[in-house]
């Protein structure tokens, strides 16, 4: 049995022996900038920043107490603080990518600049979108040394907690699937799916990546999961239109970073094309399928996946995360400030990467992403639903930019009507409410409903099914579920209704 099985501690998933199988030889693990490490390090003669062992044991209890209280703290949300050995497992990954996938030493110097370029390619050059990335060789190496793991490290706060209805034999469509990105977090983030019989089909425009990624798979996982991986070139529409046919239909279908990319040329706009990106996904799902898009944490990454909401709604799916409701989202309002995204503290990441960042420029603290989670409800024919495929030629950044979608003016005139109608009626009601920002500060002053106190007191804003809530005085993290009581009164700055957390007795 390979070294890379034992330590899941999964037999069952390992009973089928892939006699093809050939591990590589040779593989040592040293690359962690954490406690837990250190004393390997040591013993490869690397001095890490804890030079005595006595302020190792103290570090590392001290992360240990940090890591409950951070747990404790995320208890109520829809993020995870990672598991503690994740660290581990992705200094281990990043080990073998780089085995497997040596870079020439000159390639090796210049790879901070590649991955700086990439970045630039995905955020603010993205008229070079048009050319795809994969066919760089250069480009390829820069995203498996840092893309993969940090998209792996943003994931490992969201995928635990995901209500995934996957059992044994169930099929699992990853458009746009780059180097596997996604079903290789489900294997480190979700061990409890490790011994179902999953069949993976991971498609995207790009083959280099996909071949990549199912190498790493393969090795990584010693050839012996119980998962099996088609990797198909092919562009969502395609991929769609395949699993339309009733022996094809998925289970679960997941869209990782890629929604974004959707770009060149025609002016379709982007309510049209996430209308039928929603029709389209619903015929390629089984009754109860599931869907599962993730986008960065930016305005374009929520806007993607708030819009698709909306349309989600009217196809017939239910919304099972991030939001408590299934009516408008309040942050479609074009005069929302903030956008639908959930942003979480870097704990600690392998040194390989961490160095790799610091080289690039690319150095974080918070990582963030946007997404949505969605369940097929099957309540209309989706056959007689428009049959054309969407178009793929359509400049989402520039509709992005164009607020003025029929989406963003529906949620508009509802929130228009919540303000006028709805605020005093709406006080002492209790609802739920997700929490989607960071610490305010508000200055307690006369005008705020909550206190004549001159100091700054903390608020969050949340997502409710009445509208943005700013809930105050408040302090739990990001993406907590709480229940709130509304003051029957609104925030002058932003407009959102004003509400007090309701804490559970005892
Ligand atoms: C940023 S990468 C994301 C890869 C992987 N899902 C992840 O999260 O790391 C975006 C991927 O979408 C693919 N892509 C872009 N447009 C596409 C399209 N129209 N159809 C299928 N894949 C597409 C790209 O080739 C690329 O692999």
């Amino acid at each position: 049995m390979s070294k890379f099985n034992d330590k899941y501690g999964n037999k069952s998933a390992f009973h089928q022996a892939d006699s093809q199988y050939k591990p590589l030889k040779k593989r040592s693990i040293k690359a962690v900038a954490s406690p837990q490490n250190i004393e390997q390090e040591k013993s490869h003669g690397v001095e890490g920043e804890f030079k005595k062992k006595e302020n190792f044991f103290n570090v590392k209890s001290k992360n240990m107490h940090d890591l409950t209280k951070q747990r404790k703290f995320y208890s109520n949300s829809l993020l995870e603080v990672p598991s503690s050995n994740f660290t581990a497992d992705l200094a281990q990954l990043i080990n073998i990518i780089n085995e497997l996938f040596p870079i020439k030493s000159q390639h090796r110097r210049s790879l901070p600049n590649d991955v700086h370029e990439l970045s630039l390619i995905l955020t603010e050059e993205r008229a070079r979108l048009k050319t795809p990335y994969w066919a760089a060789p250069r480009f390829l190496s820069a995203y498996l040394r840092y893309f993969l793991p940090w998209n792996l490290v943003r994931l490992a706060w969201l995928f635990p907690k995901l209500d995934l209805s996957l059992k044994n034999g169930s099929t699992i469509l990853d458009c746009g699937s780059g180097p596997l990105t996604l079903p290789i977090a489900l294997w480190l983030h979700r061990p409890d799916l490790r011994s179902l019989k999953l069949n993976f089909v991971c498609t995207d425009t790009g083959s280099s990546a996909l071949e990549a990624g199912k190498q790493l798979f393969t090795e990584y996982t010693g050839g012996k999961s119980s998962w099996s991986f088609k990797t198909i070139r092919s562009n969502l529409g395609q991929s769609l239109a395949h699993f339309r046919k009733p022996e094809h239909k998925a289970d679960l279908i997941m869209l990782g970073n890629m929604l974004n990319e959707l770009s060149t040329g025609n002016r379709e706009p982007l309510d049209q094309l996430l209308g039928q990106l929603s029709v389209n996904l619903q015929k390629a799902l089984n009754p109860k399928g599931q869907v599962l898009v993730v986008e960065p944490g930016t305005r374009l990454g929520s806007k993607l996946t708030t819009n698709l909401r909306f349309h989600a709604l009217r196809t017939g799916y239910e919304v099972l995360s991030p939001c408590t409701h299934q009516e408008p989202c309040p942050l479609l309002d074009p005069a929302a400030r903030s956008w639908c995204h959930f942003s979480f503290p870097v704990l600690e990441v392998p040194r390989a990467l961490s160095s790799l960042s610091v080289a690039a420029k690319l150095e974080k603290q918070r990582a963030s992403l946007a997404f949505l989670f969605l369940q097929n409800k099957h309540i209309q024919d989706v056959d007689s639903l428009d049959d054309d495929y969407f178009d793929e030629d359509c400049d989402l950044e520039e509709y992005s930019e164009n607020l003025d979608c029929e989406a963003g003016q529906r949620a508009s005139a509802n929130h228009a009507t919540f303000n006028q109608k709805n605020t005093e009626s709406l006080k002492n009601k209790t609802c739920e409410a997700r929490i989607v920002s960071g610490k305010i500060l508000i200055p307690g002053n006369k005008d705020m409903a909550f206190t004549q106190n001159p100091k700054m007191i903390d608020g969050r804003y949340a997502c409710t099914s009445h509208g943005l809530a700013l809930i105050c005085p408040f302090n739990k993290p990001e993406g907590s579920k709480v229940t709130i009581r509304f003051i029957g009164e609104r925030d002058k700055k932003s407009g959102a209704l004003l509400a007090t957390e309701i804490i559970a007795k005892g």
